[in-house]
């Protein structure tokens, strides 16, 4: 299966799939990896004739630029569309464009903290567990099915960096779960529901 994947920063949950399927535990490629941050580190975790990237900033209107992200995305005639770190909302034509295989991971225990500032939003409300989720994209913001989510506690005196920290730690494997069953097939957006242990 193709996979092509949007990141905007560092790329850390890029590189776990780069590496499980240079290990041979994923089967897959990453056909393509695209960014609204020319200067986005996750660019260079593959070889150049695969990078895609545009500062949305010069362009006239959200459509225009996720028109252009779109055909590129389309021209690597990608099977699944990874949102990865990617920090730009998707419009919905879009989201509309590959729907059903695309999907994002989002630094919460989704419903709660769609959006921004997870980390800090779970420390001010106090709670006692944080997490990970994966969920398929629709044109609402963090608002798809959840596929899978990965629980850590929230500790007393942790900050949004400590907490962001310990929430990748269990990103990773649950998005590489994740993976592994959309590349098998097992993955529908209107299908049964999923179970995956994200621990
Ligand atoms: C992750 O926490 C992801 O869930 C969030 O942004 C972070 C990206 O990390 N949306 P990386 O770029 O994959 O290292």
């Amino acid at each position: 299966p193709r996979i092509a994947v949007l990141a905007s920063g560092r790329g850390s949950n890029l590189q776990a799939v780069l590496d499980a399927i240079a290990a041979g535990t994923l089967a897959g490629d990453v056909v393509g990896v695209f960014s609204d941050k020319p200067g986005a580190a996750a660019l260079q975790r593959v070889a150049p004739a695969l990078r895609w990237s545009a500062a949305a900033k010069g362009y006239p209107s959200r459509e225009a630029f996720d028109a252009d992200l779109a055909d590129a995305v389309a021209a690597v005639r990608p099977d699944w569309v990874l949102c990865a770190g990617y920090l730009r909302i998707l419009g919905d034509a879009f989201v509309e464009r590959f729907r059903g295989r695309t999907i994002n991971i989002h630094p919460s225990l989704l419903p709660k903290y769609r959006g921004l500032h997870t980390h800090a939003r779970a420390i001010e409300s106090g709670d006692g567990e944080h997490g990970a989720s994966v969920h398929f994209v629709i044109p609402e913001l963090d608002a798809g099915a959840v596929i899978a989510q990965a629980v850590v506690p929230v500790n007393a005196g942790d900050t949004p960096e400590l907490l962001a920290e310990r929430v990748l730690g269990v990103e990773h494997p649950l998005l590489l779960a994740v993976m592994r069953l959309a590349v098998s097939g097992r993955l529908a957006e209107h299908g049964a529901t999923v179970q995956v242990d994200g621990h």
